[in-house]
Parts: structure tokens; C-alpha cells; sequence
């Protein structure tokens, strides 16, 4: 990418995001981070438990970086800052999971809750988000389940307006 930047159809600037890259310590999530540095203006928080394989992006930052990319060392599963990070962020990736094959037989249930249960609080974080937009998206259509609305709003803690929202109902291919 050019240094000009992203820009609209109309040739309008596009501002940067801050993107929340959770488990940027991992394999795909350092390499991420190297091209996210590397070709566009994006700044990134990124959050892992161990940032070996991006220390020299964040340990410090080199100065052409600085205010560009924070690292925040926290496990997902049960710190209070995640959702604050994810609030400031415009877009979340979690890449966050135990997905290593040897760890598959002989740690099925870690990998299991990793890939699963460890990511329910992303999810909140997210859900009132995800809420608002499914509901400004989809207001009237058959594309989600019930059980996705109810597990958004449940999440969410919103309450739904049957005037608002026409419940999803199943298509006819799930009844
Ligand atoms: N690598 C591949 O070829 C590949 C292919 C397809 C899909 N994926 C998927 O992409 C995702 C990332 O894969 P990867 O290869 O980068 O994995 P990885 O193991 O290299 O990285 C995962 C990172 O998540 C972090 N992490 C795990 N649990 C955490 C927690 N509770 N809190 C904070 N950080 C936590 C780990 O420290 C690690 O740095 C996984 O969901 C994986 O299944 C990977």
C-alpha cells in the first residue's frame, strides 16, 4: 500500500482503524501484526499472553511505530481489560487458541474450552455491538436463527421488541 493511504470511492481519505489482534503472539497473529506495520496506517492493540515473536515490534516499539501498536499481556478467559480494549478498537480478530495437533490428543479438553468457552468473553464484549448491527442490517429478514438473536441479545442484555424486530424464523430449509 501506497503512503497516501486507503481512500473512498470518491477519492476521500479513509482513517485508519484500530484493530484489536488478540493471540498476536501466535503464528498468524505475528505475522499479521509484521504487515499491518508494514504496509498500511492501521494501529493495533495487541493482546496475547507472551509476545516473543513480536518483540521487536512492541518491546518497545521502534520509533517509526511509536503510538502505532501497544501490546497488552492478559488471557482472555477471565481479565477485566479485555473488553476496555475492545471497546476503543473499530475492528476485533481473535486468533486466540490452543491449535497445535499434538495438543489435540493429549490436551482434548483445553483445546476444546480454548477454542470455544476461553473466547465467550470477546463475544460479550462485542455483543452489544453486534447487536445494534444485526438489528440495523436485518431487521425483517429470515437470515439469523432464533438462537442467534437470543444468544446476541442474552449477551447484549438487551431486551427484544417484537415490534422492532419480526423474530427470525426458521427458513424452510431448518424446519
Ligand atoms: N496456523 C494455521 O495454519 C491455521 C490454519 C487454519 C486456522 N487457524 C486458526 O487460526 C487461529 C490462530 O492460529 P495460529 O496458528 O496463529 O495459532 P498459535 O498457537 O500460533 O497462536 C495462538 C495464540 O493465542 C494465544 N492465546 C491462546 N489462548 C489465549 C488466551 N486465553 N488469552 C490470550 N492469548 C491466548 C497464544 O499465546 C498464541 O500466541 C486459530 O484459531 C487456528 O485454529 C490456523
Amino acid at each position: 500500500m501506497g503512503s497516501g493511504g486507503r481512500t473512498d470511492l470518491d477519492g476521500g481519505a479513509v482513517a485508519p482503524l484500530t484493530i484489536c489482534v488478540i493471540g498476536t503472539g501466535g503464528f498468524i497473529g505475528s505475522h499479521l501484526c509484521e504487515k499491518l506495520m508494514a504496509e498500511t496506517q492501521q494501529t493495533v492493540l495487541a493482546v496475547d499472553v507472551y509476545c516473543d515473536k513480536i518483540r521487536h515490534l512492541v518491546d518497545p516499539p521502534p520509533p517509526h511505530l511509536a503510538g502505532r501498536i501497544s501490546f497488552h499481556r492478559l488471557n482472555i478467559k477471565n481479565d477485566s481489560r479485555l473488553e476496555g480494549l475492545i471497546k476503543m478498537a473499530d475492528l476485533t480478530i481473535n486468533l486466540a487458541a490452543i491449535c497445535m495437533p499434538a495438543d489435540y490428543n493429549t490436551r482434548p479438553l483445553d483445546t476444546i474450552y480454548s477454542n470455544f468457552i476461553d473466547a465467550l468473553p470477546v463475544v460479550r464484549a462485542l455483543a452489544p455491538r453486534l447487536f445494534s448491527m444485526v438489528l440495523s442490517t436485518f431487521p425483517r429478514t429470515e437470515c439469523l436463527s432464533v438462537t442467534h438473536l437470543s444468544v446476541l441479545r442474552a449477551c447484549a442484555g438487551q431486551v427484544l421488541d417484537p415490534e422492532v424486530v419480526c423474530p427470525v424464523r426458521p427458513s424452510r430449509g431448518m424446519r
